[in-house]
């Protein structure tokens, strides 16, 4: 096949890191894909000036990656269509609450042969439940959407520290296609099949990190944390192995798995929420107004609809983790007793 057109659909933090990996390994790697990359970006002002020609001009993203320098074949577009009209190859990178409306206006309006990658984490909350982000994509579109997942600071992979990351796709060639688009010497990416797994680590984790938190308000030190995040682990296998046929406990052992929860559960704003649901008297909303300014944390939202979906199948006394996260941030559960539902455990019977 000739070289392939990537578009980058979304431009923030993680965007742009990634868009300086993609624009320079498409330089390197022209056999396979196309020299100039598109990146779509929602137009914003910042000093007076629009970022997009921000970002054109001086090839930095002021706003969202200070500090670091983009390929100039990295061409910021604030019109979406025109971005991603001729892309063989769509990266979605944005605020998992835009992707339901960035799709809707796509629809119809890309390629048919495309493929999409979603590098979004969290799951898409509507009144049906939890619906994983590739699957909207897919969905919508009616193309194939892999994802890439794991221990990814974007700050960090931006100044090239080393890291790993998971690709999962359950087409091996479009695995492999999106490897040689993402892999540099400091971003080690493997491929898996159990594409599922690997998004629903991206989202489960944040519900672990909330518990890390907790134990972190309340005083105790790194063997407590530690016990929660390995009895958080299971539960995350145990919930991929109810609810998600076919999902692999190997892939929980990549980078998407064990890396990110640890990372999550040492920073991150989950975390934080937890560490503050114990230390404060305040509401979660009013947590996410001082904390986040107006959005709102992923963690709590997975954690309600997860609790949901237990209590239909008669299933909390299985998963009493999740549930006295779920609990405690709904004021249901004094957060003293977080430590006796993990001596009580189910894996400790
Ligand atoms: N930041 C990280 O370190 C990191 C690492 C791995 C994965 N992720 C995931 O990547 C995804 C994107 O995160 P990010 O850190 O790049 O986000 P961000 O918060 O930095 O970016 C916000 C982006 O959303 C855009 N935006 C604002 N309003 C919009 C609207 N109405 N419609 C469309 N776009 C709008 C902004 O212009 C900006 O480009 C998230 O799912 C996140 O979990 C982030």
């Amino acid at each position: 096949m000739s070289a392939r057109s990537v578009c980058i659909v979304g431009s923030g933090n993680w965007g742009s890191a990634i868009a300086k990996i993609v624009g320079n390994n498409v330089k390197e790697r022209r056999e396979h894909f196309k020299e100039c990359v598109p990146m779509y970006m929602y137009e914003e002002e910042f000093n007076g000036r629009k970022l997009t020609e921000i970002v054109n001009t001086e090839h930095e993203n002021i706003k969202y990656l200070p500090g670091i320098k983009l390929p100039e074949n990295v061409v910021a577009i604030p019109n979406l269509l025109e971005a991603s009209k001729d892309a063989d190859i769509l990266i979605f990178v944005l605020p998992h609450q835009f992707v339901k409306k960035i799709c809707d206006e796509l629809q119809g309006k890309i390629k048919t042969s495309a493929i999409a990658v979603s590098l979004i984490k969290g799951f898409a909350i509507s009144e049906e439940g939890i619906q994983l982000i590739s699957r909207l994509i897919s969905n919508i579109l009616s193309i194939p959407c892999g994802v890439l997942s794991g221990a990814n600071l974007a700050g960090e992979v931006a100044s090239e520290q080393f890291c790993e990351t998971t690709i999962g796709s359950k087409d091996k060639e479009i695995g492999e296609l999106l490897k040689l688009l993402f892999e540099t010497p400091y971003f080690h990416c493997s491929v898996v099949e159990d594409t599922d797994t690997v998004e629903l680590c991206g989202a489960l984790k944040n519900v672990v990190a909330i518990g890390a938190g907790i134990v972190d308000g309340m005083g105790y030190g790194d063997n407590t944390k530690a016990a929660v995040q390995r009895l958080g682990l299971m539960e995350m296998i145990k919930f991929a192995e109810v609810f998600f046929e076919g999902s692999k406990t190997s892939t929980f052992f990549q980078s998407c798995g064990i890396a990110d929860l640890v990372a999550t559960c040492h920073g991150g704003r989950n975390r934080l929420l937890g560490e503050n649901v114990v230390k404060s008297k305040k509401s979660l909303k009013e947590l996410e107004k001082e904390i986040l300014k107006g959005q709102s944390f992923q963690g709590p939202l997975v954690a309600k609809e997860i609790y949901g979906m237990l209590e239909e199948k008669d299933m909390l006394n299985r998963f009493p983790l999740f549930v006295a996260i779920h609990n405690i941030c709904e004021r249901k559960m004094d957060p003293k007793e977080f430590v006796n539902c993990l001596r009580n455990h189910p894996e400790h019977l």
